[in-house]
């Protein structure tokens, strides 16, 4: 799917991030749509390490990147000698996705390292190799607030989403600072689809109760799961974003889901419906305290600056995904 009228031949495009979910589809993006564009990808990806919560340090992971034919680089965005590996090239476009992701580390000091403090560097990245920058914000910068969640009023409630507020803060000071500077900050809310497998138990639910249907077992669920919703967008849509953001004529941070909200109750339902099952529903309490009840985007902005437009409903997504979900269930151990 071509999404603008940019040729990204024989650009030059990095993606920090790219052993990830969402910067592993974009490297493909661009390899599939644009076989000449130079690609190179910088990731950690993941090691022995365990954050406090049990999961892994990074979820970048080889196994994404099968078929990548760009640079590949091994390195921390953390550490000036493995930046200093991207002196030799000069991006046309820089996709910044490399961050702790995981929405429960509260170690604040490593989350601010990694996320913010990095930022500094690629703006200046950026800055030098006169490159246009699109970077991950995330839904996370609202907490709480009711929906539907609108820029401009953000009030996060973890390290991670005060991490990404902090950065929309500095695009927003380097944009003044810096007139012709072209810096998007995305918003993305729940995303799901292909290559998330690797996030573990940070990837979406429909990946989790995917193989719980599929291991023969009732999908599980919190009680009043019908009541818990999200704005679920797919990954198509998430790549469709990015490639509007990097022509966009407006700098600025941006929200990105399908503006409507829907229940974990329907993921399992849709789920069980397109593996012709009837396992029923298994529910459990919620352990957390203070649970966000309902995201849901406000697009406005996105599809009036961005030109926007998601294609993929909750069903859509979810039916374009089952293969991947098969497939998956096979050749992995959950
Ligand atoms: N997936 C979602 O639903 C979602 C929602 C909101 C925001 N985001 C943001 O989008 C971006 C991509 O998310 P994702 O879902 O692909 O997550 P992901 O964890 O799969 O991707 C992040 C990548 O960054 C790499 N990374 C982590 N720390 C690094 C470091 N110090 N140096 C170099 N690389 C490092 C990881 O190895 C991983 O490959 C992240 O910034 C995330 O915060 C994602």
């Amino acid at each position: 799917m071509i999404y603008n009228n940019t040729d990204f031949n024989n650009k030059s495009i990095l993606i920090t991030g790219g052993a990830g979910f969402i910067g592993s589809n974009l490297a493909f993006y661009f390899q599939e749509n644009f076989p000449k564009s130079q690609i190179t990808v910088f990731d950690s990806f993941r090691s022995n390490e365990n954050f406090h919560n049990g999961n892994l340090k990074s979820f970048g992971h080889y196994k994404n990147l099968i078929g990548f034919k760009g640079n590949i680089i091994c390195g921390n965005i953390v550490n000036q000698k493995d930046l200093s590996l991207l002196d030799k090239y000069k991006f046309d476009f820089i996709f910044h996705l490399a961050a702790i992701s995981d929405t429960r580390v509260y170690d604040q000091e490593i989350v601010m390292r990694t996320n913010v403090n990095t930022f500094t560097d690629i703006l200046e990245i950026a800055q030098s190799h006169n490159a246009t920058l699109v970077y991950a914000s995330s839904a996370a910068v609202y907490g709480n607030l009711p929906s539907p969640q609108t820029e401009g009023s953000e009030d996060p409630q973890n390290p991670y989403g005060y991490s990404k507020y902090i950065m929309d803060k500095m695009s927003h000071n380097f944009s003044l600072k810096h007139p012709k500077a072209k810096i998007v900050g995305l918003r993305f809310f729940n995303v799901f689809g292909p290559r998330e497998y690797f996030k573990e138990n940070t990837s979406s639910m429909v990946i989790q109760l995917g193989h719980q249907i599929l291991d023969g077992k009732a999908p599980r669920l919190f009680e009043n799961s019908h009541q818990i919703s999200r704005d679920f967008i797919y990954i198509d849509d998430v790549i469709q974003a990015n490639l509007k953001a990097c022509v966009s004529e407006h700098n600025g941070t941006f929200n990105i889901g399908t503006g409507i909200s829907r229940n974990f109750q329907e993921i399992a339902d849709i789920l069980q419906k397109e593996l012709n099952t009837d396992l029923g529903t298994e529910y459990f309490p919620n352990p957390f305290d203070g649970y966000q009840s309902n995201t849901q985007a406000n697009i406005t902005s996105s599809i009036k600056k961005l030109g926007f437009k998601p294609n993929f409903s909750l069903e859509k997504g979810i039916k374009a995904y089952i293969p991947e979900i098969l497939r998956l269930h096979k050749s992995e151990n959950l």
